[in-house]
C-alpha cells in the first residue's frame, strides 16, 4: 500500500515505520494517524513480522497533533470527527511495538510513544505535554498514562506547567528503556526488536497482553488472565519445542504455532 505521510520498511522479522511529515515536525494529522494505524494493522496481520519499531526523524519523533488542522474546529466538529478515536488503533497492536524517539516527542507525539510497549531514546529526546499552553488538555491518553508511569506530582507538573523531560530524566524515571547517541538509537531499537522477534510469538503476544492487563484491571482479574494465558500456551507447538530444546540442550526453533 502507498502511504504519503509514513515510510514502511522491513528488516527481516522486524517492521519499521517512520513518521514522515518533516515540514511539520511529524505533526499527527488525521491522514498520518490513519496511515499509521493501517500500516500497523498490516504488520500485525503479516506472519513474517514479529515486532515493530516506530520512529520519526532525528529532530522530531512527533511534535503533537496537528495544531494547524485543529485550530478552527468547534467542539461539535471535534466530537463528530472523533479524531482521537482512530489513535486507539496504535494501542491495539498485538505485536511488540517499540518507539525509537529522537528530538521532540510533544503532545500527541509523547502520547503515541506512551502507547508503545517500550521506548528507546536518543540523547536529544525531549518529552512533554504542552497542550495546556494551547488552551486544551492532552487527549490521546496523556493524563491517564503518564500518571501511571511517573506518579501524580510529576505528571501534574508536566501537564499543568509544561515541564519537559530530557532523555536522561526519562531514563531515570523508567519511562524509557535506554538512551543512545543519535547515530545509533534507531539501530539499537531495531536490535532490541530483532531479539524479541526471535522469541516464540504466541508467548510474546500473551505476555504483552497480560502486562497490559495490569493497567486495565484489578489484581485478582489480572492474575486470572495471566494464569489462563499460561495454561493456554501449553496447547502451542512452541511450548513443546521450547521445553524439549531446553531438556535436549539445543536451540529451539519457534514457529508461532
Ligand atoms: N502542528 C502543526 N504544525 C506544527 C506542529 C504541530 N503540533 N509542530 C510544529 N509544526 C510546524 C510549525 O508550524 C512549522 O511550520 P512552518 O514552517 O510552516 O511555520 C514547522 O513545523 C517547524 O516548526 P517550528 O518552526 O516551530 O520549529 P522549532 O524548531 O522552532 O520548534 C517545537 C519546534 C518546539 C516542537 C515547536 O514547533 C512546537 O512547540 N510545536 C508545537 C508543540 C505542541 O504544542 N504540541 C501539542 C499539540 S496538541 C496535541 O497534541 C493534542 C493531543 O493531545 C492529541
Amino acid at each position: 500500500m502507498d502511504y504519503e505521510t509514513i515510510l514502511v520498511e522491513t528488516h527481516e522479522q522486524v517492521g519499521l515505520l517512520r513518521l514522515n511529515r518533516p515540514k511539520a515536525l511529524n505533526a499527527l494529522n488525521p491522514q498520518l494517524v490513519a496511515e499509521l494505524v493501517s500500516a500497523l494493522q498490516a504488520f500485525d496481520a503479516d506472519e513474517a513480522i514479529r515486532a515493530v519499531v516506530l520512529t520519526g526523524s532525528e529532530k522530531a519523533f512527533a511534535a503533537g497533533a496537528d495544531i494547524r488542522e485543529m485550530a478552527d474546529m468547534s467542539a461539535v466538529d471535534m466530537l463528530k470527527a472523533d479524531l482521537i478515536g482512530t489513535w486507539d488503533g496504535i494501542y491495539q497492536v498485538k505485536k511488540p511495538l517499540i518507539a525509537a524517539v529522537s528530538g521532540y516527542a510533544l503532545g500527541g507525539g509523547f502520547e503515541v510513544a506512551l502507547m508503545c510497549d517500550m521506548i528507546i531514546a536518543s540523547e536529544t529526546a525531549v518529552f512533554g505535554l504542552p497542550e495546556v499552553s494551547l488552551g486544551i488538555i492532552p487527549g490521546a491518553g496523556g493524563t491517564q498514562r503518564l500518571v501511571r508511569e511517573v506518579g501524580k506530582g510529576l505528571a501534574m507538573e508536566v501537564i499543568l506547567n509544561d515541564r519537559r523531560l530530557s532523555a536522561e530524566e526519562a531514563l531515570a524515571l523508567g519511562l524509557v528503556n535506554a538512551v543512545y547517541p543519535t547515530d545509533t538509537y534507531l539501530d539499537e531499537a531495531l536490535a532490541l526488536a530483532a531479539q524479541i522477534a526471535s522469541r516464540p510469538p504466541l508467548a510474546v503476544r500473551f505476555a504483552k497482553e497480560a502486562i497490559n492487563q495490569a493497567y486495565e484491571t484489578a489484581l485478582t482479574e489480572g492474575l486470572l488472565f495471566e494464569r489462563r494465558g499460561l495454561y493456554f500456551l501449553f496447547s502451542s507447538e512452541d511450548q513443546t519445542e521450547g521445553m524439549a530444546a531446553f531438556l535436549e540442550k539445543r536451540s529451539p526453533e519457534f514457529k508461532g504455532r
